[in-house]
């Protein structure tokens, strides 16, 4: 699995897959003249909107915009990762994928430990049928928590029984896995007698904690009554860091049919008792607030992400720390949503209560991002004046400027403010506000003094829960010294979170790879595609029509296309257009991460005609300073032109910047 796979390779395969062979053995094909069609599996639809062209090996739906090539389409429909669908194609070929000299990934590197976590949870698992104390376990999952046995086995539900060796005995049988065990976070080191080893889990119920893949990484273990800590969970390791991973995601992309909404809950039960009654699709942080790489890898997965957070103030101000992580990794054609729980209440004891479908109700009306940050916005003010007004600005631009500015959505939050605060979105746009401290926010987050995701990532973990987590969890073997009732303990540890294992950090892989923002004129050019008839409503001046620029002469002949054509749609573009660069540069728009933000606006025909007003006053002022210049130096010596020209410099300048 290490290394690189050369591109030449995925050249290879793409040329010896058949995208219709690998789309109808997923999902059933209809033959529709030269192309296929489908209903289409990235999104509910009553109608077909999905169409393949098997000629052009290409995919693409009219109804959600989801589009690609036979990689894509296995990445998006197994929810699997970029080499994993590599791995798949591959072997349905029946070619063996070749890595480029590299270094071993972390799995690899760690393949014996994950070895021993994989027996270790196996063991855990038959504790629960086998040991003759299995009835306190099983009582307590189905009596105390209502749980059923088959909820158990889906999410690998284990015992570990008293006693201070157990699973010593059973997998650290050599001195090998002794070691491995202890890397795994599995055992601790006697610290009185160096080289001896006892069990870190003892009498709890065992909650394996899977990676995306479902590999088991760690574990968690909770208390059978009120000793602390209630919930036990494994340090991080070579294979674990708790900040990244999500408990359940492998679960609900294993269990949930159309998986395009994640709920992001709080706790190990939370996630277990939805997925009982019927919610499949929810994940908790590992004893973490909700970070941006927790919602990066969700966003990879889904277009719609709602962070459950109870109804009391540390719930009110963990959704501000999610706020804050979600707005450097939003995305137009994502969706983040907050629900607030009453007071009192966790997604475990509410579903019990509510039942599904008054759950699902609350999931429905979940608040939007924009109304959490307004709200937040308001909440700071503290004057009651044009101040506070004033503040109010302050506050929620330096949150809408953690916003990526290629973001429509951004532009649309701007917009929002300026309705609010009677400021142009001009003048929003333009000015600068530092970076504040969100006044509501906990005392104990004062480590997060910035809001660069990284900063978001590492600071915030700890601040609302209780200190007893991080004195629990994060405390490093060396440093017990004491007899065993005093093992589980107090100290804290020096261990610093983040650093450490940076170095085994996954390298990402992005697919397809496409530039992070789009220009106008493609912006424009997809408007068009995606809303053909607007076409005939639009006309091009002709000195436009005669800029060499190429993003310009693609825009010209997708207008062109469907001013002549206005019943037809983007398939038929397609299918008759024979300039294969011109295909290309189309497949290329329809496929940006960003271009289905174009699908559903109703403005499309206003922002083509700001686009090409915007472009006709770039020709002008390029031909004014041509034709100031071109008087030559004599003749810019009056005031007046040096002006005119110094403003055009300016306005160019703006532009660009
Ligand atoms: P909660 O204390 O809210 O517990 O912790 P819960 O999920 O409602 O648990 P039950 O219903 O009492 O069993 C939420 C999450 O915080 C982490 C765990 O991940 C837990 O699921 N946690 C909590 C710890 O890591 N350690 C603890 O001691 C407590
Ligand atoms: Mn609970």
């Amino acid at each position: 699995m290490a290394g690189r796979i050369p591109d030449q390779f995925i050249d290879e395969l793409l040329a010896r897959t058949d995208l219709t062979d690998v789309v109808a053995s997923r999902i059933s094909l209809k033959k529709t003249g030269q192309n296929y069609s489908a209903l289409c599996p990235f999104h509910n639809e009553k109608s077909p909107s999905f169409s393949l062209n098997p000629n052009k090996q290409f995919y693409y739906c009219f109804g959600c915009g989801a589009g690609g090539n036979a990689i894509s389409f296995v990445m998006e429909h197994d929810h699997l990762d970029f080499v994993d669908a590599i791995e798949t194609l591959a072997k349905d070929a029946g070619m063996e994928v070749p890595r480029e000299q590299g270094a071993p990934d972390r799995y690899e590197q760690n393949a014996e430990l994950l070895k021993r976590l994989s027996e270790s949870s196996q063991f855990y698992q038959e504790q629960l049928t086998q040991h003759p104390d299995k009835k306190k376990a099983t009582d307590y999952l189905s009596k105390d928590r209502g749980l059923s046995g088959q909820i158990a086995k889906v999410f690998g539900l284990g015992y570990a029984p008293s006693g201070w060796d157990n699973l010593l005995k059973r997998i650290g049988t050599r001195a090998e896995s002794q070691e491995q065990l202890l890397h795994g976070g599995m055992l601790i080191e006697k610290k009185d007698q160096p080289g001896h080893y006892y069990d870190r889990f003892r009498d709890r119920i065992i909650f394996p904690i899977r990676d995306s893949r479902g590999r088991v990484i760690a574990f968690g273990g909770r208390a059978f009554g009120d000793e602390k800590p209630k919930y036990l969970n494994s340090p991080e390791t070579p294979v674990f860091q708790k900040s990244q991973e999500l408990y359940g995601l492998f679960e609900a992309k294993q269990n949930t049919p159309v998986l395009n909404q994640i709920i992001v809950v709080e706790g190990y039960m939370d996630v277990i008792v939805l997925a009982q009654h019927g919610i499949t699709n929810a994940v908790a942080t590992l004893g973490t607030s909700v970070n941006s790489q927790h919602i990066r890898k969700l966003f990879k997965l889904v277009s719609k992400v709602v962070l459950c957070f109870d109804g009391d103030k540390a719930g009110r101000s963990a959704a501000i720390r999610g706020l804050e992580a979600a707005l450097p990794v939003m995305k137009d054609e994502k969706q983040i949503r907050f629900l607030f729980l009453p007071d009192g209440e966790d997604p475990d004891s509410l579903v019990r209560k509510e039942g599904k479908e008054a759950f699902n109700n609350r999931l429905e009306d979940a608040s939007s991002l924009s109304h959490v940050l307004f709200d937040h916005a308001r909440n700071q003010v503290t004057l009651g004046d044009e101040e506070g007004e004033a503040q109010f600005t302050r506050n929620a631009m330096s949150m809408i400027q953690q916003i990526p500015k290629e973001l429509t959505f951004r532009s649309v939050l701007i917009r929002q403010l300026s309705e609010q605060s009677g400021i142009d979105s001009e003048t929003l746009g333009n000015t600068s506000v530092p970076k504040q401290r969100p006044a509501a926010n906990n005392q104990s987050d004062t480590q997060n003094t910035t809001t660069n995701e990284h900063a978001t990532h590492i600071g915030q973990d700890e601040a609302h829960y209780a200190p007893a987590y991080d004195e629990y969890d994060n405390y490093s073997n060396n440093e017990y010294t004491s007899a065993p009732s005093h093992y589980e303990g107090n100290k804290k540890s020096a261990f610093k979170k983040g650093g450490k294992f940076n170095k085994f950090k996954e390298k990402e892989v992005y697919f397809p790879p496409a530039p992070t923002s789009l220009s106008r004129i493609k912006q424009a050019s997809l408007c068009i595609l995606f809303h053909p008839h607007i076409a005939k409503e639009i006309d091009l001046p002709d000195p436009l029509v005669n800029q060499a620029n190429d993003e310009l002469q693609i825009f010209c002949k997708i207008w062109r296309y469907f001013s002549k054509y206005p019943q037809k749609n983007t398939g038929h573009l397609l299918g008759e257009m024979t300039d294969q660069a011109t295909i290309s540069s189309i497949y290329a728009l329809l496929n940006h991460q960003d271009a289905t933000t174009k699908l559903k606006i109703t403005n499309a025909q206003q922002e083509v005609l700001d686009m090409i007003s915007a472009m006709e006053k770039n020709l002008g002022l390029n031909s004014s300073i041509a034709r100031l210049k071109s008087k030559g130096n004599e003749s810019i010596k009056d005031n007046g032109s040096k002006q005119e020209l110094r403003n055009l410099m300016d306005l160019i300048r703006q532009k660009k910047s």
